[in-house]
């Protein structure tokens, strides 16, 4: 008798185990197999990224003490990536527009990040995002400044 008890315990045990497993499959795939979420997942991402590190200095519209950065996902994404590696190295490699930037701005160093390529693609995606966004708003909200 205890031990028929003892079997069906177990057979209980492994059987809420192997549902518990499926169920976390299951989330999990649903994360990574639905579009929208993962974008708005990324887009959180740069979201946060962009606000700790770089909205002391920019903002998306106004110029504060370096560019907006509204027209950022124009810029070439391999230049954006070098910029924020190393700016200093990219100045100094005779980089046209990176020399530009950097005079127009009276020569202010650019913080250098240890970025990998995806964040920075969540940060310039957040960004352009956003822009569109706000240029999507209705008239009566929208700032026409820019
Ligand atoms: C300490 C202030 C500061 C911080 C923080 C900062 N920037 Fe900058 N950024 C500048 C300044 C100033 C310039 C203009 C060039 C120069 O003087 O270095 C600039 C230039 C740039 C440019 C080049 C724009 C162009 O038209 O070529 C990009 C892109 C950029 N920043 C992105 C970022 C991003 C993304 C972050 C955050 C991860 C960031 N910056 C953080 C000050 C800052």
């Amino acid at each position: 008798m205890k031990f028929s008890m003892f079997i069906l315990l177990l057979g209980t045990l492994a059987v809420s185990c192997q549902f518990n497993e499926t169920g976390e499959k299951k989330a999990d795939d649903k994360i990574v197999n639905n579009d929208t979420v993962t974008v708005d997942l990324n887009l959180k991402v740069g979201e946060e990224l962009f606000k700790e590190n770089c909205t002391s200095c920019h903002s998306i519209h106004e110029k504060i003490i370096g560019p907006p950065l509204y027209y950022i996902d124009t810029l070439s994404r391999q230049w954006v990536y070098a910029w924020l590696k190393n700016s200093q190295q990219l100045i100094k490699s005779n980089d046209k527009e990176a020399n530009k930037i950097f005079n127009d701005f009276n020569k202010i160093i650019h913080p250098a990040f240890n970025f990998s390529e995806s964040q920075i693609d969540n940060i310039v995606n957040y960004i352009s995002n956003k822009r569109k966004m706000d240029d999507h708003s209705p008239p009566w909200i929208r700032n026409n400044s820019h």
